[in-house]
């Protein structure tokens, strides 16, 4: 189960990349903002890495006009590794390397035809194990 978040920046962009979810079967739930009305992105980025960090949602996408302050938003949320991307090599790299479990898109920054292809790379990789990655996830909280 993935839980979805953006503010209006990013509010666009997560209708398609909704869209995109349900093409492929994958259940989410849209944690807001429901419109595309001026709000703050710190409400949605935390309800999205709260959600995560419960274990009750496996991953989070969240998506603000940058995706900046949202992932930073996120990452003050113990057990929250978010990641900014803006292309599909950062995008297999964090999950592969770091293991992290959100996404973060910036709405006015990445284009729709290349966000959903980092969607999918995102969704797609699984964490490699790997002991050096291991040992280098665990030094960063704790
Ligand atoms: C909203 O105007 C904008 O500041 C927000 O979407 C985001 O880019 C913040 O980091």
């Amino acid at each position: 189960m993935i839980a979805i978040g953006s503010d209006h920046g990013g509010w666009e962009l997560k209708q398609e990349i909704m869209a995109h979810l349900k093409e492929r079967g994958l259940a989410y739930w849209d944690f807001g903002t429901y419109t595309s009305d001026s709000c703050d992105y710190p409400v949605y980025g935390k309800a999205v890495a709260q959600a995560v960090a419960s274990g009750e949602y496996e991953f989070g996408i969240l998506i603000c006009g940058t995706g900046i302050g949202i992932s930073i938003t996120a990452n003050k949320v113990p057990g929250i590794r978010a990641a900014l991307c803006g292309d599909c090599f950062s995008a297999e790299a964090t999950r592969a390397h770091n293991d992290a479990n959100i996404l973060a898109l910036g709405g006015r920054v990445t284009g729709a035809g290349l966000a959903l292809k980092i969607v999918d790379t995102f969704l797609d990789t699984p964490f490699s194990g790997d002991e050096r990655h291991v040992r280098r996830i665990s030094m960063i909280e704790g």
